[in-house]
């Protein structure tokens, strides 16, 4: 098994994941935001690259059981119901409900590794649940980190080299690419103590200034969630076991068939 890093995906067009398999990370904090959302019992998370179509494809279009969510500039965005902090997807709020997501970074991240075959969404909260579950499928990877604007920023890089660290524990015969041997060693650096990490790292830094200081704590929280969220044809459910293998087993069939 392979394993690659991007600290950023402004680089490559939307080819480049067709038919792989990724893990999108936005730890500050549209993947941590995706994951609570679940846990808290949305039906799913539909990610989005622009508020125009976050708008276009809200309102009645699930029979009125949408909710708008995300940010610009770490801010809720007119029009929306709910912002960016994992704070504000309580179960009263989302339970049942499709929530459209639009940030900055992280909701466009995923969407631009939509042809993946399968596209796993990662934070610390569920952090181990989805090293176990990347080693159990033993298939190359490719870790997809948000990033900021185009650059790069040390949280997704960290929460990635916890990732290969937590999957080397399983497994030691792993191949790390360059980028994921980097990653490693900022984890070893300054990843002992998330919490402080993130509130030293720049994003950390205006969130606090922008009064979410609170968030930080929730989005360094480690492995306190076993959810294994998946992105397929443009939405993020929650990983079912039988879903995934009729996924790949449709795939399979696709691939055979375009073989005769
Ligand atoms: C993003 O996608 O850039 C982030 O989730 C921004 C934020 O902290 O809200």
């Amino acid at each position: 098994m392979k394993i690659n890093v991007h600290f950023t995906n402004h680089h490559f067009d939307d080819m480049y994941f067709t038919g792989k398999t990724s893990v999108a990370i936005d730890v500050l904090r549209a993947t941590t935001v995706i994951v609570t959302a679940l846990v808290n019992g949305a039906r799913e998370v539909i990610p989005v690259n622009s508020v125009d179509f976050a708008m276009k494809i809200s309102g009645n279009t699930f029979g009125g059981q949408t909710i708008l969510g995300g940010e610009r500039n770490t801010k809720m965005i007119e029009g929306f119901t709910l912002g960016n902090s994992p704070l504000e997807y309580t179960p009263e709020i989302v339970a049942g409900k499709s929530v459209v997501l639009y940030t900055t970074n992280g909701s466009k991240a995923i969407v631009k590794a939509k042809f993946s075959e399968i596209q796993y969404i990662c934070c610390f909260n569920n952090l181990p649940a989805i090293a176990n579950h990347l080693c159990l499928l033993n298939k190359d990877v490719e870790i997809n980190c948000a990033g900021t604007n185009g650059n790069f920023n040390m949280e997704d890089a960290i929460c990635a080299g916890r990732l290969i660290n937590e999957m080397m524990n399983f497994d030691n015969t792993i191949e790390i690419s360059d980028e994921g041997k980097a990653s490693l060693n900022l984890n070893k650096s300054f990843g002992k103590n998330i919490l402080k990490m993130l509130r030293n790292s720049e994003h950390g830094k205006l969130l606090i200034e922008n009064g979410f200081a609170d968030d930080l704590k929730i989005c360094s929280g480690y492995g306190i969630s076993n959810l294994i969220p998946y992105y397929v044809s443009g939405s993020i459910k929650k990983y079912d076991a039988e879903i995934v293998n009729n996924i790949n087993n449709e795939t399979k069939i696709s691939e055979d068939a375009e073989e005769k």
